[in-house]
């Protein structure tokens, strides 16, 4: 078994070489798929950082090329790059794509996710490559093996939802950040995180969606024991537009003056629609304790009892009874 998933990150590292010649070196890649990278604003060195490529829109160039390069089908097909059809005709996964190449954290190629570049509805944004020996999506965090260094050091993980997102706070020179893509957020990537910091930042997209994984990213986080803080964007914004649309510098301040608590995010996204009308901010109230009441430290609960307290003008008994409820409830 050791060696079949040997072969199958070696036929993963040929599609990623072939998909980085394709797009650098050959007319329909510059043409299309560098122009399309260069047109949202991305510099050459992130896109050469990240091995980004592109898969050409033919029906099986890359299956055609690994198996003149020696490699078996038998591998690319477990690693989903190549596929038969019922007829038993073989053909490529990725085809007319952005691919970016997703790396385990020691930095070796397992999975794929391709981007397409028409604007049509009915196409899936994007494709990304099926489980295989190699490749356990709930276990991969992408951008991790870039990022694990500066998390370390900076003691704290940016956690955004797109391939695009992290290849755009790269670029804005912050490091320490890494995507939940293609899989909405696991316990097993917040336990990976863990090994490299307890703090993390939710960077989800501006948009209802984002804001709603980032309520239910903010508990699993409490609830693994990290701290949790929150950077939103306005007007619909994902990490990536907002930082091509105010560029760098300004993106950077931005996070470091958005960070809010998880307390004082969801008071401002819950409140807005809840007025004045007391049964509303009580099931608001009601809310944020049932997030703290995940935290397992007692003493980091407390502190937040206190904060929600203040904050929504409520007895500090009345939390902490209500808080005392809620987790005797649990057990
Ligand atoms: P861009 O439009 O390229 O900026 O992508 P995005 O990352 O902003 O896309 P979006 O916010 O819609 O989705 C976030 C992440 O979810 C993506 O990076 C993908 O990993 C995944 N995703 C998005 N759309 C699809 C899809 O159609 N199919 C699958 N399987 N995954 C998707
Ligand atoms: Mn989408
Ligand atoms: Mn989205
Ligand atoms: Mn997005
Ligand atoms: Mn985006």
């Amino acid at each position: 078994a050791q060696n079949a998933k040997e072969s199958l990150y070696i036929v993963s590292q040929f599609a990623a070489a072939f998909f980085v010649k394709q797009l650098w070196e050959t007319d329909e890649g510059r043409g299309i798929g560098l122009s399309y990278f260069k047109e949202r604003g991305f510099r050459e060195d992130i896109l050469k950082k990240f091995e980004v490529g592109y898969s050409p829109d033919v029906w099986d160039a890359m299956t055609q090329n690994a198996i003149n390069s020696g490699h078996k089908l038998e591998f690319l097909e477990q690693t989903g790059l190549s596929i038969k059809n019922d007829n038993g005709k073989i053909y490529d996964r990725f085809r007319g794509r952005v691919m970016f190449p997703i790396h385990n954290f020691t930095g070796r190629v397992i999975g794929f996710g391709g981007r397409t570049l028409k604007t049509d509805k009915n196409v899936p944004k994007y494709v990304n490559s099926p489980e295989s020996e190699i490749y356990h999506k709930s276990n991969v965090l992408y951008g991790l093996f870039h990022a694990k260094k500066a998390i370390r050091d900076l003691d704290n993980c940016y956690l955004a939802e797109g391939y695009a997102d992290v290849l755009s706070v790269h670029q804005a020179g912050i490091e320490n950040v890494v995507a939940s893509s293609g899989t909405s957020l696991t316990v097993e990537q917040i336990k990976l995180i863990g090994r490299f910091t307890q703090n993390v930042t939710i960077l989800f997209d501006g948009d209802a969606a984002g804001i709603k994984a980032s309520l239910r990213g903010l508990d699993m986080i409490l609830e693994e024991g990290l701290n949790v803080k929150i950077v939103s964007f306005p007007d619909g914004h994902d990490p990536d537009s907002y930082m091509h649309h105010v560029g760098a510098g300004a993106f950077k301040t931005y996070l470091e003056n958005n960070r809010k608590d998880f307390i004082l995010y969801k008071a401002n996204v819950l409140l807005k629609d809840a007025g004045d009308d007391p049964i509303k901010r009580a099931g608001i109230i009601r809310d944020i304790v049932e997030s703290i009441a995940k935290i397992p430290d007692q003493i980091k609960a407390s502190v937040f009892i206190r904060e929600c307290s203040s904050l929504l003008e409520i007895e500090e008994k009345i939390l902490l009874s209500e808080l005392n409820k809620m987790r005797s409830a649990k057990s």
